[in-house]
């Protein structure tokens, strides 16, 4: 296929709600050296998306912009320098903060922050992954370093980033419990979760025994809740904007508190397609999304009530 001169993007001029997500045509950017040329098959759409997109950290992003840091997609063109990659090739990774721009029909990526895409995986769905897939891997594996028989409490279990963390921990040995809606119940434990905490009827400080390591996907009044389910000496891992504690509160408490920053890098993601091509690891899209529809994409992410991930697919009409 070759490429156009535009292309249909999402782009933001103004901070605000959803609604100011706007489909348009953009030039088709040029891939700088190092860099490849994406045509875009996924773009998972995250909650910091919706942040930097309200304007809450404005000093983040330089108007306009268009956002998206998870994209997977088809190599088509080779920036100067690039080997690693062939124009066809099945690619996925993540975006850095300062860069984005995954919400459009190509956009120009890093060659070392892609990997070969998963082969069992769709590639749209391939999409979902890299964000959640190094922010759960870096807080459990590289952080909190779970061993088998840890106890290890994951709030947020059926989010994006919290049912890949569950199978982590699983697959590490842990003892896992979540808290999820009790809807959601029966899809986690299929998922390895071996206690859940339905946390609409229920404060999980009355529900949980004490753990090794908390992993706080929501924030606020949870982190300090969260310290208060963990033994001496236990791990809180938060990762939420507003985390509700810090590493001198947890120490008051002997306790260890630390805030998970996903890094992207295409050699990390390899260890998670190997974990996705030997069904080790699944992943759960709920819906997928035409660009146009970005602004109901963030309307359901900000509702925080969905299972798995949400992707923008510039070819799905
Ligand atoms: N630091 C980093 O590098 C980093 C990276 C990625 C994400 N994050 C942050 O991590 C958090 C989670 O991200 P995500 O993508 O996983 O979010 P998400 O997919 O949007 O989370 C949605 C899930 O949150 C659950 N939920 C909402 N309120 C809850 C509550 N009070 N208790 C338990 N579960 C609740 C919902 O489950 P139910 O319907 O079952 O309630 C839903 O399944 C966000 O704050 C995000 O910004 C940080």
């Amino acid at each position: 296929m070759t490429v156009p001169a535009r292309m249909r993007a999402v782009v933001q001029s103004a901070f605000g709600g959803p609604e100011t997500l706007v489909l348009t045509e953009t030039d088709v950017p040029e891939p700088g050296p190092g860099e490849v040329l994406v045509r875009v098959a996924g773009a998972g759409v995250n909650p910091g998306d919706a942040v930097l997109r309200s304007g809450r950290v404005p000093e983040l992003v330089t108007l306009p912009w268009t956002p998206g840091n998870d994209v997977s997609g088809t190599v088509e063109r080779l920036g100067a320098g690039v080997t690693r990659f062939a124009p066809g090739d099945a690619v996925y990774g993540l975006l850095a903060l300062a860069r984005r721009g995954a919400y459009a029909e190509f956009t120009a990526v890093p060659a070392d922050a892609l990997a070969p895409a998963p082969r069992t995986l769709d590639l749209v769905h391939a999409g979902a992954v890299p964000l959640v897939a190094f922010t759960a891997w870096q807080a459990l594996a590289v952080l909190a370093e779970v061993r088998p028989g840890d106890r290890v409490l994951v709030h947020a279990a059926a989010g994006g980033v919290g049912h890949v963390a569950v199978q982590l921990a699983k697959e590490r040995g842990a003892y896992v419990i979540g808290t999820a809606r009790a809807a959601h119940h029966p899809y986690l434990r299929d998922l390895g979760a071996d206690e859940l905490v339905d946390h609409t009827v229920t404060d999980f400080r009355a529900a949980v025994a004490p753990v090794d390591t908390v992993l706080d996907l929501v924030g606020g009044a949870y982190g300090p809740r969260s310290l208060d389910v963990l033994r001496p000496g236990g791990l809180l891992v938060g990762a939420a904007i507003d985390p509700g504690t810090d590493g001198r509160r947890a120490a008051e408490r002997g306790l260890r508190y630390v805030w998970v920053s996903a890094r992207p890098s295409g050699a990390a993601l390899e260890r998670i397609t190997e974990r996705v091509d030997t069904g080790r690891l699944r992943i759960t899209v709920q819906r997928v999304h035409p660009l146009a529809e970005a602004p109901a994409a963030h309307r359901a992410i900000e509702e925080r009530r969905t299972r798995g991930k949400l992707v923008l697919a510039p070819a799905v009409d």
